[in-house]
């Protein structure tokens, strides 16, 4: 999809698919009163007849207006004039990413832009409304056989952005950062579309290897051995049931100097989890393909910070395996060595993201970290708690947990904090080991983060469990490629940081 920001009003502009928004009661934005006035008031009558549904993210469409060079205008809905915010700019630009992903056009002109959205500067607006529209056109077609879509792809290949501001070079780089974003959700959400027969954790290897061609990122990819030898007995013990070569996945992007320490992501990859011996129940099973989400966020992640070619150093660290139960799979009861020499009773195989995490948490310190973020589809309690609309955030560090919450603000990819006391720690406590792997039936989230916090001791961390947000189940069953948005809206931010 090719983007280009232009100075000036839409009535003269030639294109097949004009976006305008509109408030309710037909109170019009500049771009549509533009248009109104060229039409000698037909958009207004049109508007009058009540054409346009008057909640934020409605739409209508207008053909061959009168007084205008367009084959179409799209009217997006902004809601009330006087309740606009950051939920109706999304809805709208929502909307108008959806109708030019699957409308004729084949190219469209969009004024959405100009909507003062209250606290949200020019560029932030133009970099959401890039990647939304840029993000709509995502498909899933991998497996589709027959089904497979053949017909010529329908949607707008050239999207030409309409504002009344002049342009700066500070607008260009925000169209190219809401691409680049969009582009690392693409990549998220395939990955975790892609049934567990292929996106194996050698799939997640080859991708970040592949990654590695592309870009300048160096790519390691640790086998069983080198686990072995690196002593991460609790990794090592999920992997025990499954068939599938385990990949421990090392990324290094280095935007900054050498000497500049390192933003390390730590995602993930259980690329599927049957709950081992302590095996899930069948209802919606297959909806753990999706347990490798946190994975590939920083792939996804690291393919958009490479794209915008961000001045900043920054580690991917991915434990990657199945979690099935099989002969010689790990058994409640079990006691495993972690790398950190921490002894852990495994009371239940199916906690076994933080088994992974661990482990890959002490590996992560030999990085003399700036911070360390890990991302992990970890708790169903999260769900629960928090339903699918924020990432439950966990923090050892205040500073660094109002910085993520504020870029999940900024990018609208949510995360909500909840606390990390001490008084928690004790439901971790077991009679055999130095913990155990569960702490009962109570705030889930909370003592899964519990666990993780032994291992985190040595450097600044954030935990983001998006067990509720990384995918969508029903009908629209389909991964989001969240939190791409935030975690990339937090290394523009540390960057810029350490840029000025
Ligand atoms: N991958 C799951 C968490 C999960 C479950 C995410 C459902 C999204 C939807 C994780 O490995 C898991 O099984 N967690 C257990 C922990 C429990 C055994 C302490 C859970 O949440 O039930
Ligand atoms: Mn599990
Ligand atoms: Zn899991």
């Amino acid at each position: 999809m090719e983007f280009t920001i232009k100075t000036g009003t839409p009535e003269k502009l030639k294109t097949g698919t004009l976006v305008v928004g509109v408030f309710a009661d037909g109170k019009l934005t500049e771009a549509a009163a533009a248009l109104d006035k060229a039409s000698k008031g037909r958009l207004a009558a049109i508007l009058k007849r009540g054409e346009l549904d008057d909640k934020a993210g409605s739409v209508a469409t207008i053909h061959d207006l009168s007084g205008s060079a367009c084959e179409r205008v799209l009217l997006v809905s902004l809601g009330k004039a006087d309740e606009f915010g950051d939920k109706a700019w999304r809805d709208a630009i929502g909307a108008c990413a959806k109708a030019l992903a699957n409308g004729p056009a084949d190219e469209a002109a969009v004024c959405l832009a100009d909507a003062d959205v209250p606290g949200r500067a020019f560029e932030r607006r133009l970099q959401q409304l890039t990647c939304a529209i840029a993000d709509a056109t995502y498909r899933y077609d991998a497996t589709k056989g027959l089904r497979k879509d053949k017909s010529p792809r329908r949607g707008a290949r050239k999207v030409v952005l309409l504002t009344a501001n002049k342009i700066s070079a500070a607008m260009e780089s925000a169209i190219k950062r809401g691409q680049a974003v969009a582009e690392g959700m693409a990549l998220a959400k395939e990955l975790g579309n892609l049934p567990a027969n292929i996106c194996t954790p050698t799939h997640l290897a080859d991708t970040a290897k592949e990654l590695g061609k592309q870009f300048k990122i160096k790519v390691e990819v640790l086998e069983r051995d080198d686990m072995e030898k690196l002593g991460m007995g609790s990794l090592i013990s999920v992997t025990r049931g499954s068939h599938q070569p385990p990949k421990f996945i090392v990324m290094h992007y280095k935007g900054a100097k050498g000497k500049e320490k390192p933003v390390v992501l730590v995602g993930k990859g259980i690329t599927f989890d049957t709950g081992g011996i302590s095996l899930k129940p069948a209802a919606e099973m297959d909806e753990m393909k999706y347990d490798m989400c946190g994975a590939a966020s920083v792939l996804g992640t690291f393919k958009a910070v490479a794209r915008m070619a961000l001045p900043i150093n920054v580690v991917g660290i991915i434990p990657a395996t199945e979690n099935m139960p099989g002969g010689g799979a790990t058994k409640p009861g079990d006691v495993v060595t972690s790398m950190s020499g921490q002894t852990i009773e495994i009371l239940n195989t199916d906690a076994e993201g933080r088994l992974i995490l661990c482990d890959a948490l002490t590996y992560a310190e030999r990085f003399k970290p700036a911070c360390v973020i890990d991302i992990a589809t970890l708790t169903g309690a999260c769900v629960v708690a928090l339903g699918k609309i924020p990432s439950g955030l966990l923090a050892n560090d205040d500073g660094l947990a109002r910085e993520l919450l504020d870029c999940g603000t900024a990018s609208g990819d949510r995360a909500w904090q909840l606390p990390l006391w001490e008084e928690y720690q004790e439901l971790l406590k077991s009679n055999f080991a130095d913990m155990g792997n569960i702490g009962g039936r109570y705030a889930g989230t909370i003592t899964a983060a519990c666990f993780l916090s032994r291992f985190t001791k040595a450097y600044k961390w954030a935990h983001l469990d998006i067990a509720g947000t990384a995918w969508v189940s029903g009908e629209a069953k389909g991964a989001t490629g969240r939190p791409v948005p935030l975690l990339s809206e937090f290394l523009i931010a540390r960057s810029e940081a350490a840029g000025s």
